[in-house]
Order: structure tokens, then sequence, then C-alpha cells
């Protein structure tokens, strides 16, 4: 498979803090890569910084990021991109549809297609149905679908401009269980029929294994673990992503206590010096508090451990 987006060593923030730090990762075509970690590690605005919507206070620093060859961080013309060779797929539906205009107006407005009305419509009409809404829905206004209706209207204003990557920043947290895996199950079905590439972010590393091929584990800005999904999953290597699975629900019998991470994730603005998971790691060393440890490759996928590799230079 080809590489259709490659992220390199890239850092975002600002003067004061650094949001994310020395992120690299590739998408090949037809992948689902899923970005996992704990609420404020970063997933998003690892979204927000490949489409380049930062905002105001915070800018690339350094680091290269290449979509079909181009170099997104040199590239002025996101507008080309945005919304039509990457589409974009959010957690709250209600927010991003505008509850003036139907589903069809404003799925309309998203085409960047030069052509007439009439077309305009049967292909609204022909995407709606392949994602399983009603043709009626053109007709509709936000507030007369249900969640999960809305976050496929969402998908199917992403898609209307046959998109090469798809980025979904947890598109089915507000929903319950089952119109969630509805919607899972249609993005996996959106690879082979449109062959499009996924970034999938989401709180749950049980989820984005079962979506996924590969897993990107993110923690405090930084990536901690990834590779293939089932390897890391089966076989978590760094601390963190082992606790990240012990502490699952499903792990659990009936009756058992759930066992939670313990210790807070940390704030951006108070970082630690080293490790940046070394304040809750029971494998600590007192190296692990001074220097933040190189990324390595061990067994088919990629650690920042000391446990398995080298520190880097601060
Ligand atoms: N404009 C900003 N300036 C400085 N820091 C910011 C700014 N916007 C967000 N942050 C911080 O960046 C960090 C990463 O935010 P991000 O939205 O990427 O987290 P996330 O992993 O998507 O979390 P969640 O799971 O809650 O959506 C957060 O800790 C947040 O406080
Ligand atoms: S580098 Fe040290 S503190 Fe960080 S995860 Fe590994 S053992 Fe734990
Ligand atoms: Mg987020």
């Amino acid at each position: 498979m080809e590489k259709l987006l490659s992220v390199k060593k890239i850092v975002v923030g600002n003067q004061q803090v650094k949001i994310l730090r020395d992120i690299s990762f590739e998408v090949k075509e037809k992948e689902i890569v899923s970005i996992v970690g704990e609420s404020g590690c970063g997933k998003s605005m690892t979204l927000r910084t490949i489409i380049k919507l930062l905002p105001k206070n915070l800018e690339i620093l350094s680091g290269e990021i290449y979509f079909d060859r181009i170099e997104i961080r040199k590239y002025n013309e996101m507008e080309k991109i945005r919304g039509k060779e990457i589409g974009m797929v959010f957690q709250e539906p209600s927010s991003y549809l505008n509850p003036l205009f139907t589903i069809g107006n404003q799925i309309e407005e998203s085409i960047k297609e030069n052509i007439s009305k009439k077309e305009k419509k049967e292909k609204i009409v022909n995407i709606l149905k392949e994602i399983g809404l009603s043709p009626n829905v053109y007709y509709q206004y936000p507030h007369q679908l249900s969640g999960g209706m809305q976050q496929r209207a969402m998908i199917a204003m992403s898609l209307i401009n046959k998109p090469k990557l798809l980025l979904a920043d947890e598109p089915t947290t507000a929903l319950d269980v089952t119109t969630a895996f509805g919607i899972i199950n249609l993005l996996k079905n959106l690879i082979s029929k449109y062959g499009l590439s996924i970034i999938f972010v989401t709180h749950d590393i049980s989820l984005a294994r079962y979506i996924s091929d590969k897993i990107i584990v993110m923690y405090a800005g930084m990536i901690l673990e990834k590779g293939n999904a089932d390897l890391v999953y089966n076989k978590p290597l760094h601390p963190y992503t082992q606790k990240l699975i012990t502490c699952l629900p499903e792990k659990y019998k009936k009756g058992e206590k759930i066992r939670t991470i313990e210790g807070e994730v940390p704030s951006f603005k108070n970082l630690p010096i080293g490790c940046p998971f070394s304040p809750r790691c029971e494998y600590r060393q007192k190296l692990c508090e001074e220097k933040i440890p190189e990324e390595i490759e061990v067994d088919n996928r990629i650690v920042r451990c000391i446990r398995y590799g080298n520190f880097m230079e601060n």
C-alpha cells in the first residue's frame, strides 16, 4: 500500500507551552489508524495540525507533514484540501450542522464540483442512500434527526467530494452502543467502497483495536506506543498502554473492583522534565524523571520507554 500521509517529528505550541512533541506517524492508502489516549492528550490537536486549523495562539514549530506529496506546512491553499481531499467528522454533529438549513442544503453547500443543481441533488440522494439514510433526509432539518442520523449526515457531507483521507474525531462518543457500532461498521465499509483512509480518534482502545489496522497511543502530547492494532492490544509494551488495557471494564468479572490508572494526566503548563508518564509509572527509574525516552522499534512496533531503549537529549 502507498503512503498517503506522513507526519514527521511535529512540534506544536508556542513560547510558553508545547502541546504536541515529536509526533511522527504514517497513514497508508485504505488504512484505518486510530489515535487513543486520555482527555487532553492532544488527539484533536493532532488532527487540527494535519489540516492546519490550529487555535491562533498555537503553531507548528518544527517537523514536516506530507499529504499525497504536498508538504502541508509550506502549502498556502489549504481550502483546496480541507473538505475535499481530506474530509472531517466531529464528535458532536449538532454543533456543526446549521439548524436553519435542511441537510440537503448543507451538503449541497459543501460540493466543490462545478455541476448543475439537479446533478448535485442526485449526488446527495445517492450518498444518503449509501450511508443508510432515507432520501427524505434531504428535505429534513437537523432537529428532525436522531444523533446517529445526524452523525451519518455529517459523514455523507464529509464524503461528498470523495476525499482520500477522513479525519474522524470521536464520531461515536455521544451515541448509544448500537448506534455507535452502526457508524463504526459503516466507516469500515467505506474503506472498501471509496478506497479512502481514516484517522479515527477515540478514548477507547478496544474500539480502536476493533476498527483499525494501526493504533497510536498518545499521552501528554507525545506518542508512547504505535503499531499493528492487534499487536499493541494483545501484547502492549509501554507501561501506559498496559495500564489502559488492564483498566478496561470488559477485563473484569461481575462484582470485581475496576482499577483505574493512579495519578493524574500532567498539565501542559507543568509537564514532567523527563518521561511524561514518569509520575504515574510503577517502573520509574531515576533517569526517567530527567530525560525523555527515544522512540525505539521493539517487536514490530515503536515504543517510547527506557525499559526498551535510550533517552534522547531534552
Ligand atoms: N488554544 C490553546 N492554547 C493552549 N493550549 C490549548 C489550546 N487549546 C487546547 N489546548 C490544550 O491542548 C491539549 C490537547 O488538546 P486536545 O483537544 O487535542 O485534547 P484531546 O486529546 O482531543 O482531548 P479530548 O479527549 O478531551 O477531546 C489540552 O490539554 C488543551 O488544554
Ligand atoms: S521511561 Fe521510565 S517512567 Fe517512562 S514509561 Fe518507561 S519506565 Fe516508566
Ligand atoms: Mg478531542
